[in-house]
């Protein structure tokens, strides 16, 4: 897409005046093209919205629930184990394992739970098509936490006030569900209430957004305090790069699926197809989009949060795919990527800049290239992603090479 225009404005950069008391100082070292992408990775923290599925989301009574089923363990088969045990708020809400350890050892790494009021699918391969359902999945799963309804139903109704609370809502339950709370509904709520919780975890703001917003707003003083090796970073990220393409918009994600040539071998003989498999998880879900449980009132066209769900197609490409992770606060967050392989931000770049072309599908293939950094450069990009994170980079600041 911009690929086409880019080479274009590069030619014209230079006719673009440089003028230190305006816009033009630090603005005038990017082209058009990626002034526009800059501008559209922000702006941060995005407007609140509430989820049609979820006839709780925004409810403040199921987000104080949400919080506190969430670090439960009376949610899990032996007691011993809640979402935090994995997700710990510490660690951006993951566990510093390259792979997580519930029941039993899971294949995948876990992820961190920010910013997911954005997203449109929910798991590395998608699985989920709802932040309710990918809540409630930990909960059953036999890897994770291998509880059952019934023993969610009993820890809800053992919260007195909660399942009050609770109770007075499911009176209002559409046409065609049971009035009484039955294990089930129940079950469903407890993973409404923790998506409630869930879409209130917003990453906080960093160097990158006061940068972001002082090219915005043409103020040059304040775009001199970013960091001169997170500027030559971000010029690479939205530039040679490419990586804006996939790791796109405020939360630095297109919410898709691609394949950046990670491996998929589990162990010997055995593989992770990754969105291929979220497609078939999808499928058999009884609390997919398309089943009883969505909250949503019949709508048209895209308004309907079901469309996805009703029209997404099993495709061979699929095979080897994962969910684009958003890039903020990815300081707290390592090891990095599906299967956890990859230990720091330096190795994930690195991993960009050596690419295996043959291990690629179509997709990957059109829009990466091995990059071929220097040590410099990778340095570079390490520094703008630590810029994407509110904690203090320990990268030196401001010299003056470029
Ligand atoms: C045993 C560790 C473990 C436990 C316990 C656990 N999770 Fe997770 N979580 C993971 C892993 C691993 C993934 C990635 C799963 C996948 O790709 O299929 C994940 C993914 C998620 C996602 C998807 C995030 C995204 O960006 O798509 C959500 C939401 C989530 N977990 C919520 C929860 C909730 C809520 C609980 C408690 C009810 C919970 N998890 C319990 C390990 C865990
Ligand atoms: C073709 C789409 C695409 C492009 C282009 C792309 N990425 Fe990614 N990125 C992904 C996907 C998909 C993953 C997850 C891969 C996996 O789990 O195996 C990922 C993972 C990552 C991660 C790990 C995050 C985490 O939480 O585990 C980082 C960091 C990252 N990419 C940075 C970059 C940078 C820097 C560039 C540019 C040099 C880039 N990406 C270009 C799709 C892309």
């Amino acid at each position: 897409m911009l690929r086409g225009i880019a080479p274009l404005l590069v030619a014209l950069a230079p006719l673009v005046p440089v003028n230190e008391h305006a816009a033009g100082g630090i603005a005038a070292g990017f082209t058009e093209a990626e002034i526009a992408t800059i501008l559209s990775h922000g702006p941060w923290p995005p407007a609140p919205r509430r989820d049609p599925t979820n006839r709780l989301s925004g409810d403040p009574d199921a987000i104080a629930l949400g919080r506190e089923l969430f670090f439960d363990p009376g949610l899990s088969r032996d007691g011993r184990i809640s979402c935090a045990s994995c997700h710990d708020p510490a660690k951006g809400f993951t566990d510093g394992l390259p792979r997580a350890i519930g029941l039993e050892r899971h294949d995948r790494n876990t992820q961190g739970l920010h910013d997911l009021a954005l997203q449109r699918w929910f798991g590395w391969d998608g699985g989920a098509d709802s932040l309710w359902s990918a809540s409630i999945r930990p909960i059953l799963s036999p890897l994770e936490m291998g509880a059952d309804a019934a023993t969610v139903a009993a820890r809800l109704r053992e919260r007195l006030g909660a399942a009050e609370r609770l109770a007075e809502r499911l009176a209002d339950r559409q046409a065609g569900r049971e009035a009484a709370a039955t294990d089930e509904a129940l079950l469903v709520d407890a993973g409404k209430a923790i998506a409630a919780w869930l879409e209130t975890l917003v990453s906080p703001r960093s160097p990158f957004d006061e940068f972001r917003d002082a090219l915005a707003r043409g103020d040059e003083a304040t775009m001199r305090t970013y960091p001169a090796p997170a500027l030559r970073g971000l010029k690479l990220f939205v530039g040679r790069g490419n990586c804006s393409v996939c790791h796109a918009g405020p939360a630095f994600t297109n919410g898709e699926f691609h394949d950046i040539g990670r491996p998929f071998l589990v162990e010997r003989g055995r593989v992770d197809p990754g969105r291929h498999a979220g497609i078939r998880r999808l499928q058999a879900d009884p609390y997919r989009l398309t089943g009883r449980w969505n909250d949503q009132p019949p709508a048209e066209g895209p308004a309907d949060a079901s469309l996805r769900t009703r029209t997404v197609v099993l495709q061979h490409r699929n095979w080897g795919e994962w969910k684009t992770p958003g890039l903020r606060g990815l300081r707290a967050t390592a090891p990095y990527t599906h299967d956890g392989s990859l230990a720091t931000l330096r190795d994930v770049v690195g991993h960009y800049s050596e690419l295996n072309l043959d291990r690629l599908h179509a997709d990957g293939e059109a829009l990466l290239r091995p990059l071929k950094l220097s040590d410099e450069e990778i340095d570079d990009l390490v520094a703008f992603l630590e810029s994407l994170d509110a904690r203090r980079s320990e990268t030196p600041r401001g010299d003056a090479r470029k």
